[in-house]
């Protein structure tokens, strides 16, 4: 068909659409006498991927975010959220419905303009090819902590770099990590006078991985933490609160002062430095295919753009940084049949494409069956509710009032045990002590997941338990904390006693949260083949590598492993590229 004609079709297709559909914003604004140029710009460019243009123009009209959230009278509002810098068209669309991005995770009655109830989904992009090839030395897959930390060393060590992400957001589900970044012997911890080392890190990281992590990929983890807190300050993020979390042998979980989630706070960080860099990073593209040369070396990749369509971009080196696949029930069940229909607390571009992308070009998987539940998800939701709250004192009680188990052992075991009782959930308990040690907790009142009394016998009526067990529960636990000993489950940390009003709790139950299998990966994060050997151009760091947690990873041990191996890999990608000619 002439070409002509084809864009003379498919511009009336999309008026059409624009036309059918429940009242979308780009009826709405034609109605106000906004013209098409106002949002789309004017001349023959086309929206970008990351939709610059529209962009620009909502927040040229409505202002920005920070503008947006003042005026709004419900403080659950989605432009002041833990998403941090994003952009208007995550969520308001021109041609077709406005969904809601915070659907993804959370169930809240939200309704905007020119919108649906309807779960937010990746939009199918249109089948049209560009052929215009791009070129770069080091293409990075993914965005979160991992990937953003890649390619701001590649770009520091003199590469040419272009992300790609597949959600219309940056962050991945370092965005959401909570409780903090584990590192050993660190400044922060010698100012608390903690006393840890790179060996005792290393212990506890095998010892809770069941001893089926690679040994050098978690020395490499222990050995590079406290340089890696450095790191981070050195970008600009504050890690100046240490905590403790499940499996760790001392406190030396990483987050900001008072306790601050460590993933907003540290996306936040990268999406500035990468800002401040002029980093070519792109939303709404999905790598479809990884490019291989004559040599079996991987040269590129193929992208899928929402607007752009399938393009080519022809790389010395790509690294693969595209997360876990937690949020793929398919996927889950495959690997853990007795995982199916568990709720994961993962953001929803967590499936696991880089997996078969790698797979396809002849990588090997490793670990693939050792999915991780996390105890403690606020029960009914997907929310996560951090370890750093059992970490800074809670208690887990179940039906009876009772407590059950110690709470800051690993993930795996403490999970079994809620799994175990009454309704297969259990109360985190906590007081006012434990909340205002933790700035996190803030967050769960403000989603409403709290419950609360006066004294343990009124919170025991609220949740319906019996007052008095609940009661002789605390008696006992203070007693303990008093003495410095568990006698019932021998807790190793007994931070505080919960004596102080008002007192608080929230059902949780465990949730599907880490996949610590994925790419075979060596110490210089080169992607290994079947056969051991390293494919050329091909690099891997964080959750879409496996071998660094072994059958259960440490709360902690993500972020700390996205920020060493990201820095790893960036580097070697980007020296690797340095040695290659141009891909022709
Ligand atoms: O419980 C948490 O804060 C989770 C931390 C982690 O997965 O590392």
């Amino acid at each position: 068909m002439h070409r002509e004609i084809r864009k003379f079709l498919a511009g009336m297709a999309v008026a059409a659409a624009a036309l059918a559909a429940p009242a979308p914003l780009a009826r709405l604004h034609a109605d106000k006498g906004v013209a098409c140029a106002d949002c789309h710009g004017k001349g023959k460019a086309r929206v970008d991927d990351n939709e610059q243009a529209p962009n620009l123009a909502c927040v040229r009209c409505h202002g920005d975010l920070k503008a947006m959230a003042k005026g709004a009278a419900d403080p659950l509002n989605p432009h002041a959220s833990h998403l941090g810098a994003t952009s208007c068209t995550i969520c308001h669309r021109g041609h077709e419905a406005s969904r809601s991005y915070c659907l993804s995770c959370h169930d809240f009655d939200m309704k905007m303009p020119g919108g649906t109830d309807a779960a937010w989904k990746p939009r199918p992009d249109p089948a049209r090819r560009d052929r215009r090839v791009d070129r770069a030395d080091v293409v990075v897959v993914g965005s979160g902590a991992a990937g953003m930390v890649a390619a701001i060393t590649a770009h520091d060590a003199g590469a040419r770099v272009i992300v790609l992400e597949k959600q219309p957001l940056t962050g991945g589900n370092s965005m959401l990590a909570e409780g903090g970044m584990n590192a050993a012997g660190t400044k922060a911890q010698a100012r608390k006078g903690i006393k840890d080392s790179v060996e005792l890190m290393r212990e506890d990281t095998l010892k809770g991985g069941k001893f089926l992590a690679e040994p050098a990929l978690v020395e490499i983890l222990a050995r590079g933490s406290a340089a890696s807190v450095d790191y981070m300050e050195g970008l600009g993020a504050d890690l100046s609160d240490v905590g403790r979390l499940g499996g760790a042998s001392v406190s030396r979980a990483h987050r900001p002062t008072g306790g601050l989630p460590v993933g907003a706070h540290l996306v936040d960080v990268l999406r500035r430095n990468a800002a401040s860099r002029k980093l070519d990073v792109r939303v709404n593209s999905r790598v479809v295919k990884l490019l291989e040369g004559r040599d079996g070396a991987v040269t590129g990749v193929e992208v899928c753009g929402l607007h752009r369509g399938t393009y080519r971009i022809l790389a010395k080196s790509v690294v693969m940084a595209s997360g876990g696949f937690s949020a793929n029930p398919a996927r889950v069940a495959r690997y853990q049949p007795s995982l199916e229909g568990m709720a994961s607390s993962n953001q929803p571009g967590a499936t696991g494409d880089g997996l078969d992308l790698g797979e396809a070009r002849g990588g090997k998987l490793r670990d693939l069956e050792q999915i991780q539940i996390h105890p403690s998800v606020a029960k009914g939701s997907r929310i996560l509710i951090t370890e750093a709250v059992r970490g800074n004192g809670a208690i887990l009680v179940n039906r009876q009032g009772e407590r059950f188990f110690n709470e800051i052992g690993t993930r795996d075991a403490v999970s079994q045990a809620i799994l175990h009782q009454e309704g297969k959930s259990a109360f985190l308990l906590f007081d006012e002590g434990v909340r205002q040690s933790l700035k996190q907790i803030d967050g769960y009142f403000h989603l409403k997941l709290v419950k609360e009394g006066a004294t343990p016998e009124d919170l025991a009526r609220v949740l319906g338990l019996p007052g008095a067990a609940l009661r002789a529960t605390l008696d006992a636990y203070n007693a303990a904390v008093d003495a410095k000993l568990d006698p019932l489950f021998k807790r190793p940390d007994l931070p505080r006693a919960l004596r102080t009003p008002k007192f608080y709790a929230i059902e949780v139950n465990p949730g599907i949260h880490y996949t610590m299998g994925g790419l075979a990966v060596d110490t210089a994060t080169r992607v290994l083949a079947k056969d051991g050997k390293a494919i050329p151009g091909f690099f891997a760091a964080g959750e879409v590598t496996g071998g660094v947690h072994g059958a259960n990873r440490l709360g902690g041990n993500s972020i700390s492993q996205t920020i060493t191996f990201g820095r790893i890999a960036g580097e070697t990608a980007a020296g690797f590229a340095k040695r290659q000619p141009e891909r022709k």
